[in-house]
């Protein structure tokens, strides 16, 4: 217990220390004319996918890998939603993170922190789902229109790092229960939490992240942005993923290395 209070306080400081960084970009965006969430419908072909050997104990899979068909999917979609994706989070905006993310109720033996209601810590941001495998009973919960303005951390952060769960219902909350062909966005600024409690069946989503370059530069390690969620986290690009989604402008080439026949998207390689 003790380590868990230790690791929520540092959590919460690391956190506090960002809101000025936080504030100082986003007070530019304007958000309000979005709701902050949005659903499309059977908008995209979904593919087999190899099923990972091993899960977390959230019952969830993290894989880094984005394979040449993945990395066109991505790219296709990255174009689609292009022009709202500058318009909301400005000229800098970048993918700042891409992995495919399994979820299986049947490995899971806790809760995910993300299960409770709560924003990312990150500001304004957008998260595009992308489902490949699910039958909509593992939706994303979204409160439209919910984020802090001006950008300030959330008092019920405390809790839900100390283990509290609070997963109550909403009145206008809108359910993204995206299902293999589907895809939804949403403002990780707003409050939301991911359903995992319904009789929810295996899900894989391609997750994919966008936020404003100079912010997420500063930010990461402190709160979860960055390739692989962190300063050292990556992303590894097949060649022809990395070149479908360079085409789209949206890449940061300060963060790509080329290793082998591979490209690493990491902050490590910042300045380098
Ligand atoms: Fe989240």
């Amino acid at each position: 217990m003790l380590k868990k209070v230790i690791g929520a306080i540092r959590s919460w400081l690391q956190k506090y220390s960002i809101t000025t960084t936080i504030n100082k970009f986003d007070e530019k965006l304007d958000h309000t004319s979005w709701k902050g969430a949005e659903f499309y419908p059977n908008y995209f072909q979904p593919f087999a996918l190899v099923p990972p050997s091993n899960y977390s104990s959230q019952g969830t899979y993290r894989q880094i890998k984005i394979d040449d068909k993945l990395g066109e999917v991505a790219a296709n979609i990255t174009e689609d939603f292009k022009d709202k994706l500058v318009s909301l989070l400005g000229d800098n905006v970048r993918l700042d993170d891409i992995y495919l993310f399994w979820y299986d109720p049947e490995k899971r033996t806790e809760w995910s922190l993300s299960n409770s209601w709560h924003d990312d810590n990150v500001g304004h941001r957008i998260k595009i789902f992308v489902c490949f495998e699910g039958n909509g009973t593992t939706p994303t919960v979204v409160i439209p229109n919910s984020f802090n303005k001006p950008y300030k951390m959330r008092n019920s952060e405390y809790k839900r790092f100390l283990g509290g769960r609070d997963v109550d219902a909403i009145q206008d909350e809108i359910k993204l229960a995206y299902k293999a062909g589907d895809i939804a966005l949403f403002d990780t600024a707003c409050l939301h939490r991911g359903l995992y409690e319904e009789p929810a069946a295996v899900r894989a989503v391609l997750v994919m992240e966008y936020i404003d370059r100079n912010k997420a530069n500063i930010i990461a390690g402190k709160s979860p942005c960055g390739p692989g969620m962190s300063r050292t986290g990556k992303v590894i690009f097949e060649e022809g993923a990395y070149n479908s989604l360079k085409a789209t402008g949206l890449m940061d080439d300060q963060l790509i290395k080329k290793v082998n026949n591979e490209y690493v998207y990491s902050l490590i390689h910042l300045n380098n």
